[in-house]
Formats: structure tokens, C-alpha cells, sequence
């Protein structure tokens, strides 16, 4: 064999090599880019039947949890949380206890009963705040009676002035036949009473007690 041949053989060997270093670098940096650290082989992240949605990690909502979380509040009707509270002996700050809608028992304080006479739209689209007509202002208000704050309620109604209390509107302590009762819960011939205030109005308030362990 001639000089001439053995070049042309090395040579064409020297382009093929080159060709398929080529290749590969090509195939490589198409598939991982000019990084060492290919992710490609990597194990895929677990996804949903949608690729691009990873599946969520937080537990799943228990729907048939029988007692509430801590943090979601009692729902109850506007006049049992009235009544819970006259029931209980009309507290100022002390907690009492209701039953909300589920049978849970909650508890809570007149805190979160007061906006129930002193907020307006409440009761009913557009209603006017109990405390509007029934103000602090007795010479206005009527019935004499304020419905502004705690100590104006537990005054009561027909109050001859600001100094004296009235007619006790909580009834004794028994709800249903209290004057608060009547006037919220039934039909009243005057005005702000002429059709009974709505008695399925549910409000959020107060929180479960929690579940102490029984003995057996
Ligand atoms: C539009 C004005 C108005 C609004 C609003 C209103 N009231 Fe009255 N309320 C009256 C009038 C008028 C009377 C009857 C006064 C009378 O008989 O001299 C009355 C009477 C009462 C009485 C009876 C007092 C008594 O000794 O006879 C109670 C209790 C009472 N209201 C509570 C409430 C509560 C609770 C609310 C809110 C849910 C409310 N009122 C909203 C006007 C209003």
C-alpha cells in the first residue's frame, strides 16, 4: 500500500470520528442544554391527569367531621342566641352556652349579641338598627327603651328617665315570655314591628366548647 491511500483511509476515519462526536454533543445539548447536570434522568414528579398540575400536598377536608374546628365559628339562629343569652341570666362579660343549628354546643358572650340590635340590614334587607328608633335618647325613643348598649336593655322599656329602669323586657330570664321575645318573634301593631322580624335569620357567632373526655 501506498502513502497516498493510508492517508485517505486515516482521514476519512479522523472525519468519521469527528462526525459522530458531533452527533452526540449535538443530541446531548438538544436534550440537556450547556449544562453537566442533565435533570432529564431525573424520576418525574408525581402529577394529576393534568401533566402540569402537581397534586396537592395538604390533607384532605374532612366533610364528616363531627365537631367543628377549632377555628370555625357556631352558626345559630339570630333569636336562640338571644335567647341563650336571657336564658343563661343576661351577662355582661361572662361566656354562655347555645346549641347551634348542628347541635353543637357553643359558647360565646353578649359581645357578639349586641350588634344584633345595633346593626341595620340585619334582620332583613334594608331593616333599620333596633337602635335607631330605640336610642340612647329616651325622650325620643320609644318605649323609652335604648337598645344601644348593655346597661340600656337591662334598664328595660317605659323608662320615666335616664336615671331609672323600666319594664324588664328579658322577661325574667324566661325568653319566651319575655317582651324582647314578643317584639322580635311576633307581629307587632306598631311601626318597626308590624311584620315579625325575620325568626330564620342566622348569624356566625361564638365557638364549640370544646369536648371534655367522659369517664365510662
Ligand atoms: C321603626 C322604629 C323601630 C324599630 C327599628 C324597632 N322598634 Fe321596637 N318599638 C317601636 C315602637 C313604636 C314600639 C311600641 C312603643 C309603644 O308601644 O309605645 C316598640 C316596642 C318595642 C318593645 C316593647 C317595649 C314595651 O315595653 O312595650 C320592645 C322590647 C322592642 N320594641 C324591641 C325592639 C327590638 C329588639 C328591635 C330590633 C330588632 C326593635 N324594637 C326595632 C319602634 C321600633
Amino acid at each position: 500500500m501506498n502513502d497516498d491511500v493510508k492517508r485517505y483511509i486515516y482521514s476519512a476515519l479522523m472525519v468519521f470520528l469527528v462526525g459522530v462526536m458531533i452527533w452526540v454533543a449535538i443530541v446531548f445539548v438538544n436534550a440537556c442544554g450547556f449544562s453537566l447536570n442533565c435533570q432529564r434522568g431525573s424520576t418525574l414528579p408525581e402529577t394529576t391527569p393534568v401533566p402540569t398540575l402537581i397534586p396537592a400536598t395538604m390533607p384532605a377536608m374532612q366533610m364528616d367531621a363531627a365537631p367543628a374546628a377549632a377555628s370555625d365559628s357556631c352558626e345559630v339562629a339570630a333569636t336562640d342566641l338571644i335567647g341563650a343569652w336571657v336564658e343563661a341570666g343576661s351577662p355582661e362579660s361572662d361566656t354562655f352556652q347555645f346549641t347551634d343549628t348542628a347541635g353543637v354546643t357553643c359558647e360565646t358572650t353578649f359581645e357578639e349579641v349586641l350588634p344584633l340590635f345595633t346593626r341595620a340590614n340585619l334582620w332583613y334587607s334594608g331593616s333599620m338598627s333596633c337602635a335607631s328608633c330605640h336610642s340612647v335618647n329616651l325622650a325620643v325613643s320609644p318605649a323609652q327603651l335604648d337598645m344601644s348598649s348593655y346597661e340600656g336593655i337591662l334598664a328595660g322599656s317605659r323608662r320615666a328617665d335616664e336615671a331609672s329602669t323600666g319594664t324588664d323586657i328579658l322577661g325574667g330570664g324566661k325568653w319566651t315570655s319575655s317582651l324582647l321575645y314578643q317584639f322580635i318573634a311576633e307581629s307587632q301593631d306598631v311601626p318597626g314591628h308590624d311584620a315579625a322580624l325575620s325568626a330564620s335569620l342566622t348569624v356566625h357567632a361564638g365557638m364549640p366548647v370544646p369536648e371534655t373526655e367522659t369517664t365510662p
